[in-house]
C-alpha cells in the first residue's frame, strides 16, 4: 500500500484524569484516521501521555505519590479512555518509556552539535501549569497575583542557569516556510496569530532546568533536566523510532500528515517543533491543525478550572456514538463550541434515530416482507434512481478534497443531507404502492438498500458501532468497508440475504415543559 497516513493527537499530561477536552481531540483524529483507512491509505494513529515536568512533579506530591507511580496510574486511564471511545491509534506512547527518552537525549546532542543549545542563565515567568515562559507583556496582575494573559494561569518568576536553544536564529527560515507552505498552520486564522508572533521577533528558548529533577536528563549535564516541550513534542518522531532512519515506520511515517492539537498549544507545535526540526535537519510536518476549545459556559473546560465534563458519564448516559457524533457535528470545526445535553439528545432524535436509525429500520422491514429477505433481483434503474445512486460516485472527490482540508462540518452535513433525501426517495417512491408493479417495487428497494450501504460507509469514521450495526442488514463487517467500492460504482451482491436488525438509537424522551 503506498498511500500512507499519520495523524497525531497531543500527548495529554497525566496530571488528571482525562475529561471531555481530550476526549475531543482524540475523537476528532480517530474520524480522520477512519476516514483514510477505509480510504485505502495505510494508518499510523499516534495519541499517548506527557509525563515528566514541574506540574507533573508537583501534582504526584500533592497526592503522595513517586512521579513514575503517579504518572502510571493515570496514564492507565487515559489508555482506558482511548478504548472507551472506539480510537483505533495504533500506538499509545508514553514519555517514560526508553524508546522515548532515547530519541529526545539523541535530538538534543543533534542541537548542540549544531550549535543550537548553549548555557546561560534564565530569569523570567513561568506558568508551572502551561509549562511555558511569558515575557511580560504577556502576563496580567489581578489581586496581586500575575497571570498569563491568554491562559489565565498563575505564572511565577524563576531564575536559574539553564540550556538554551537558538530559536531567534530560525526566525526568518520559520516565516520562509510558513510563506511557502500556506497550510502548515490550520486553520487560517490560527496561522495569523502566529505569523504575528513570529514577526514580533523570537527571543532564544530556555530549554532545560535545574531546580527539579522530574525529566529527561541533559546528556553530559546531570545538574540539568530537559525542559518538557522539547521532551514531548519528539514523542511525534520517538514513536517511529527516529534516529534510526532505515526503520520503517519512521519512512513509512514521516513527516506525519497532521498534528491535531488544540489551539492552546498552537505556539509550541507551529514555533518551537518546526524550529528543532529544522535546527535537526528534519523534515517538518505537512500540517499543525490548532482546533478551538470546547468550553463551559464562556470559558475553557480545564481541569484547573474545576468545570469539568466527565465523557465516561455521558457515555454511560447516551452510548459512544452519540457522543462522537455530537462533538463531530456540533461543534463548528475550528472554532470554540459549548456542549449541552439538550443539543445532543436533539441529535439522537432527528439525525440518528429519525433520520438514520429509521431509514434503516422502514428498507429492512419492507424488504424482509416484500423482496423475501433478499436483495432484489429483477431491477431495472430509472433516472430518479440512478441520480440519487450516482451522487455518491460523483461526490466522492469532493469530499475527499474537504477532508484533506479538516472540513468536517461539510462532511456530516453532506450525510445529514443524504439522509433526508433517501428517506424523501423512499416516501416520494412509494414502494407500498407497487405491488402490481414488482419490478419497480424491487428497484426501488434495491436503490434503497443500495444508499443504506453507501451512508454506513460514509457515517463508519463517526459512529464505528452503529455503523457496523446498520451493515448486519446485509451481512457486511469492517473489512468490506471501502470508498473505492463508491468510485467503481459497486452495488449490493443480488439475491444475497437481508437480515433484520436491531434498533439502532433509542429515541430520548424530552420534557416539554
Ligand atoms: O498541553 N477543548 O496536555 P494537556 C478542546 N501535554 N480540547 C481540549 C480542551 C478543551 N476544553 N482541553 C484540553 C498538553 N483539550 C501537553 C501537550 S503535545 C506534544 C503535549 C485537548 O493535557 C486539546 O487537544 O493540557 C489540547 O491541546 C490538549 O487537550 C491539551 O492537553
Ligand atoms: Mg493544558
Amino acid at each position: 500500500m503506498d498511500k500512507k497516513f499519520y495523524i497525531t493527537t497531543p500527548i495529554y499530561y497525566p496530571s488528571a484524569k482525562p475529561h471531555m477536552g481530550h476526549a475531543y481531540s482524540s475523537i476528532i483524529a480517530d474520524f480522520f484516521a477512519r476516514f483514510k483507512r477505509i480510504d485505502g491509505f495505510q494508518v499510523h494513529f499516534l495519541t499517548g501521555t506527557d509525563e515528566h515536568g514541574l506540574k507533573i512533579q508537583r501534582s504526584a506530591e500533592k497526592e503522595n505519590f513517586d512521579p513514575k507511580q503517579f504518572c502510571d496510574q493515570i496514564s492507565e486511564t487515559f489508555r482506558n479512555l482511548s478504548k472507551t471511545l472506539n480510537l483505533t491509534n495504533t500506538d499509545f506512547i508514553r514519555t517514560t518509556e526508553d524508546r522515548h527518552k532515547k530519541t529526545v537525549q539523541y535530538l538534543w546532542n543533534e542541537l548542540l552539535k549544531n550549535d543550537d543549545i548553549y548555557l546561560s542563565k534564565y530569569s523570567g515567568w513561568y506558568s508551572v501549569s502551561d509549562e511555558a515562559f511569558y515575557t511580560e507583556d504577556e502576563i496580567e496582575e489581578i489581586d496581586d497575583n500575575k497571570r498569563s494573559i491568554s491562559s489565565k494561569s498563575f505564572v511565577e518568576w524563576i531564575e536559574e542557569e539553564s540550556y538554551f536553544f537558538r530559536l531567534s536564529k530560525w526566525e526568518k527560515p520559520l516565516l520562509e516556510y510558513y510563506d511557502n507552505h500556506p497550510e502548515f498552520i490550520s486553520p487560517l486564522s490560527r496561522k495569523n496569530e502566529v505569523v504575528s508572533f513570529v514577526k514580533g521577533g523570537l527571543k532564544d528558548l530556555s530549554v532545560s532546568r535545574k531546580s527539579f529533577s522530574w525529566g529527561i536528563k541533559v546528556p553530559n549535564d546531570k545538574d540539568h533536566v530537559i525542559y518538557v516541550w522539547l521532551d514531548a513534542l519528539t514523542n511525534y518522531i520517538s514513536a517511529l523510532n527516529y534516529p534510526d532512519k532505515n526503520d520503517k515506520l519512521y519512512k513509512d511515517f514521516w513527516p506525519a500528515s497532521i498534528h491535531l492539537i488544540g489551539k492552546d498549544i498552537l505556539r509550541f507545535h507551529a514555533v518551537y517543533w518546526p524550529a528543532f526540526l529544522l535546527a535537526a535537519k528534519i523534515e517538518l510536518p505537512l500540517k499543525v491543525y490548532g482546533h478551538g476549545w470546547i468550553l463551559s459556559g464562556d470559558e475553557k473546560m480545564s481541569k484547573s478550572k474545576g468545570n469539568i465534563l466527565d465523557p465516561i458519564e455521558i457515555i454511560k448516559k447516551y452510548g459512544l456514538d452519540p457522543l462522537r457524533y455530537y462533538l463531530i457535528k456540533e461543534v463548528s470545526f475550528g472554532n470554540d463550541g459549548n456542549i449541552s445535553q439538550e443539543r445532543l439528545e436533539d441529535c439522537i432524535n432527528s439525525d440518528l434515530a429519525n433520520n438514520f436509525g429509521n431509514l434503516c429500520q422502514r428498507v429492512t422491514a419492507f424488504a424482509i416482507k416484500n423482496c423475501d429477505s433478499l436483495v432484489p433481483k429483477d431491477i431495472e434503474f430509472q433516472n430518479d434512481d440512478l441520480i440519487i445512486l450516482n451522487k455518491y460516485k460523483d461526490n466522492l472527490e469532493k469530499i475527499r478534497k474537504k477532508i484533506d482540508n479538516q472540513d468536517i462540518n461539510f462532511y456530516i452535513e453532506y450525510i445529514v443531507n443524504s439522509l433526508f433525501e433517501a428517506n424523501k426517495y423512499f416516501n416520494d417512491q412509494e414502494p407500498w404502492k407497487k405491488k402490481d408493479d414488482l419490478n419497480r417495487l424491487n428497484t426501488i428497494v434495491y436503490t434503497t438498500l443500495e444508499i443504506v450501504r453507501k451512508i454506513s460507509f460514509l457515517l463508519f469514521p463517526i459512529i464505528p458501532e452503529s455503523s457496523l450495526k446498520a451493515l448486519k442488514i446485509f451481512d457486511l463487517s469492517e473489512n468490506d468497508i471501502m470508498l473505492s467500492t463508491i468510485e467503481n460504482n459497486e452495488f449490493l451482491t443480488k439475491g444475497n440475504k437481508i437480515n433484520k436488525i436491531d434498533i439502532l438509537f433509542k429515541k430520548i424522551e424530552k420534557n416539554n415543559d
